[in-house]
């Protein structure tokens, strides 16, 4: 590893800030305030004894985001400095996914990820969310009362992303089950993990088989001609970096509707459009809080800080988008949904971004359609964020309603 007398005084000076507390997910924007005291870059913990430096600064991130000649994706030089059983493993280490690759690899994955995604039509993507929502509409309505992460956002994605797997709802279950089991975290998480690569083997060996109209077949025949392990790992990736994204976006803006009485009142008589609370979530508590991450290809002078090769370089999406709001709010800047960086910038950038927009829209006009008078059970301050340096995840939003059910007559939304 190429160490520099630049880079140990700094280390010396800081105080790492550390992502992994429970006060973090309390208040994350002190502890993005103390990352920016340091500097564009600042240095952080991502888990007891797992360094890295946090990118604050717009400029600065944009300037890395682009910058693939001194900074790679592939986090192998790192991995070997890290314990085996370390708990940022599960999003920082190695696939052979367009996430983790760099050039020729990454435009391989990345063309046939979102050339078959392209495939996928916004007419057929919305009846695919109408008909989850009313599957789940049909579970929670008779009740009353329902948690909407764990009753709603979270199942729903299963629901979405399994349909367009081209698979039956019922294994939409185990779906949901192992991805449950991975949010939370210690020896349950490994039993998840297992479980849901069990889900991805078996349905790409299926599809290998025997096509049909969905995703995995459309990615086996794409001309990049991926290999079925290749597309086992691209489907992996798809339902990792969308799953929990999408559900925190769907939960978060939940939040902030169901919280602001005004807000709710008008939304269903469309006076103001779900899309103006999916933007509020993205300036304040967007979904991927901290990810983007690089490593210099070797020790590298960036924007005052001298950073080591092989130490992660994460891109603090929070506090650019909190930062951004800020300065909107002191100069009125317009527009203001141009200013966070929510979904990245550069090579790497969400490449599914309008399709997980039109799910979240129309997952929550849905819902709101189905059960119009939504109360939540807590004021929005007092509910509870989930631990960890990646995600802003809401751990639950219980909410109570009239009961009904979706095929009540008469009460067609
Ligand atoms: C249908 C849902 C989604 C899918 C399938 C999806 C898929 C992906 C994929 C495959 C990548 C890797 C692209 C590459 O490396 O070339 C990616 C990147 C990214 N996605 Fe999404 N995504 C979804 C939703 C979201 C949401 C809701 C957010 C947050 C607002 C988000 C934020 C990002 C960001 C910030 C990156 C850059 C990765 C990084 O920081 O390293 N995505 N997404």
């Amino acid at each position: 590893m190429t160490t520099h007398p630049a880079a140990q005084e700094t280390f010396a000076r800081a105080t790492p800030v550390r992502l992994w507390e429970d006060g973090f997910a309390r208040d994350p924007y002190s502890y993005y305030a103390a990352l920016a005291a340091h500097g564009p870059v600042g240095w952080a913990e991502l888990a007891p004894g797992v360094p890295a430096y946090v990118v604050t600064d717009r400029r600065a991130a944009l300037d890395l985001l682009h910058d693939t000649e001194t900074f790679s994706h592939d986090p192998r030089p790192w991995e070997s400095t890290v314990a085996d059983d370390s708990p940022v493993l599960g999003m920082m280490r190695w696939r052979p996914n367009t996430l983790f690759a760099d050039g020729a690899a990454h435009v391989r994955y990345r063309t046939s990820l979102i050339d078959t995604f392209d495939l996928v039509e916004p007419h057929d993507l919305r009846a695919r969310v109408h008909r989850a929502v009313h599957v789940l509409v049909s579970r929670i309505g008779p009740h009353g009362e329902a948690d909407l992460v764990a009753d709603f956002a979270r199942p729903l994605m299963a629901l979405v992303f399994n349909s367009l797997f081209g698979l039956p709802d019922s294994q939409s279950e185990r779906l949901n089950a192992a991805l449950g089991k991975m949010m939370e975290g210690g020896a349950q998480a490994a039993e998840g993990e297992a479980e849901f690569g069990g889900y991805v083997l078996e349905l790409i060996a299926a599809k290998v088989e025997r096509r049909g109209d969905d995703l995995p077949s459309a990615l086996l025949d794409h001309p990049a001609e991926l290999t079925p392990e290749e597309v086992t790992w691209q489907v992996f990736l798809t339902l990792g970096a969308g799953h929990e994204p999408t559900t925190n976006l769907v939960s978060n803006a939940l939040s902030r509707i169901l919280g602001n009485p005004e807000y709710y009142s008008t939304l269903t008589n469309g006076a103001r459009p779900v899309m103006d609370a999916v933007v509020e979530v993205l300036h304040h508590e967007t979904p991927l809080a901290n990810y983007g991450i690089h490593y210099a290809r070797e020790a590298v002078a960036f924007h005052g800080t001298w950073l080591r090769a092989a130490v992660p370089v994460v891109i603090s999406y929070g506090a650019l988008a909190h930062f951004a709001e800020q300065a909107d709010e002191d100069r009125e800047a317009r527009p203001r949904d141009a200013s966070h960086l929510s979904w990245s910038a550069g090579p790497h950038t969400c490449p599914v971004k309008q399709h997980a927009l039109l799910i979240t829209t129309e997952a929550i006009e849905r819902l709101t359609q189905w059960l119009p008078d939504l109360e939540p059970v807590l004021p929005r301050e007092r509910l509870t964020w989930r631990p960890g340096p990646f995600h802003r995840s809401l751990t639950a939003l219980p909410v109570r309603f009239s009961p009904r059910a979706p095929d009540q007559p008469g009460e067609l939304p």
